[in-house]
């Protein structure tokens, strides 16, 4: 069994932040950031929410694919985000779009969370537990990030992306997930410090750490390598492949990424400079962007791969 995507959503809040408004918040300019990462403006939460975002994705989706909300048994949310540490994103979801059968958790690998949703979803699939699965990446990085911070808050977006899998026969995905928490320190966000629990500790704002030239050395390592894995398993050529739909972090990591394993950056599509890194949502936004666009026909084979926090790299192989 296999889950084949029948819809796809995605959100991005109206407001935009480009770069010369960045320019006015931190020592940075236009040109450094589009040279340096290929970013122009990133959409910015006012009063949406993480959630939010991810219901208006997943309506998006659900639209698309004709099926009726009822039928969703599963709903994976993948973020590292959320305003509410509970109820998870995945319930506020099912009460948006009145996904009242399903059941519904949230998954946090920071950048590396939809790919690894979307994995869980096709194990779920292709062990026959489940038939029809939302799966939905969605991040509000600019909570997170320290506006004071010139080398993190200029790369970072919100947004959300859907995707709903159906069950059918055929040949299950090829997956392949790793983590190396060793190297964790090279990129972290704390959450919200507890108030009023010891005595002296400050209530400390969340934010995100990022050592950047280790956390792109990582993937431009770690991606191809996870990508000759799956071809492995497959037992496919790096040309039988249509499109390599990654983690959209930085122009430079993608084209690095093609000129290591020999190949056309034409098939490797990117959006980031419209939507910058929007950590779990990247992938799904990317992925419905093309699939709206209709660049996707059946047959055409996919890998998706993200990398991120942790640290952590995943990658699936599957055919549309
Ligand atoms: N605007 C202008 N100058 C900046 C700047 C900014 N926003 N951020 C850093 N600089 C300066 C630095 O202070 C440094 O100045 P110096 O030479 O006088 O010391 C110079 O630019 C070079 O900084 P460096 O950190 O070496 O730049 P870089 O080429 O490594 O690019 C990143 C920085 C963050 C864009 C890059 O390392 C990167 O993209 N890494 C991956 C990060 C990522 O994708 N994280 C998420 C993964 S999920």
């Amino acid at each position: 069994m296999i889950g084949k995507i029948c819809g796809t959503g995605s959100y991005v809040p109206p407001h935009i932040m480009d770069n010369d408004d960045l320019s006015r918040i931190v020592d940075t300019n236009d040109a450094w950031i589009r040279e340096r990462t290929g970013i122009a403006r990133r959409h910015i939460i006012e009063d949406e929410t993480t959630s939010y975002m991810a219901g208006q994705a997943a309506l998006r989706a659900v639209e698309q694919s004709g099926i009726d909300p009822k039928e969703i048994e599963l709903i994976l949310v993948a973020t590292s985000s959320s305003e509410t540490v509970f109820p998870c994103a995945a319930c506020e979801v099912q009460k948006m779009i009145g996904a009242v059968n399903a059941a519904g958790f949230d998954m946090n690998a920071a950048c590396t969370g939809f790919v690894l949703a979307f994995n869980t979803a096709q194990a779920y699939i292709s062990a026959g537990l489940y038939r029809t699965i939302l799966v939905i990446g969605a991040d509000s990085m600019s909570n997170m990030v320290d506006w004071t911070d010139r080398g993190t808050c200029i790369l970072f977006g919100d947004g959300a992306g859907a995707a709903i899998l159906q069950a059918e026969e055929g040949e299950p995905c090829i997956m392949a997930a790793h983590s190396d928490g060793i190297k964790g320190p090279a990129l972290t966000g704390l959450s919200r410090h507890r108030k009023g629990r010891e005595p002296g500790v400050e209530d400390k704002e969340s934010y995100i750490h990022m050592d950047g030239q280790g956390v792109f050395k990582f993937a431009v390592r770690k991606v191809p390598e996870i990508v000759e894995e799956v071809l492995e398993k497959a037992g496919m050529e790096i040309d039988d492949i249509d499109y390599f739909i990654l983690h959209q972090a930085n122009r430079r990591i993608i084209e690095a990424v093609a000129k290591r394993l020999h190949t056309d950056i034409s098939r490797f599509p990117m959006n980031l400079e419209e939507y910058a890194n929007t950590s779990a949502a990247t992938v799904p936004i990317l992925l419905d962007e093309m699939n709206r666009n209709n660049k996707f026909s059946k047959g055409q084979k996919l890998i998706l791969s993200g990398f991120g926090a942790g640290l952590t790299w995943a990658a699936c192989l599957f055919e549309w």
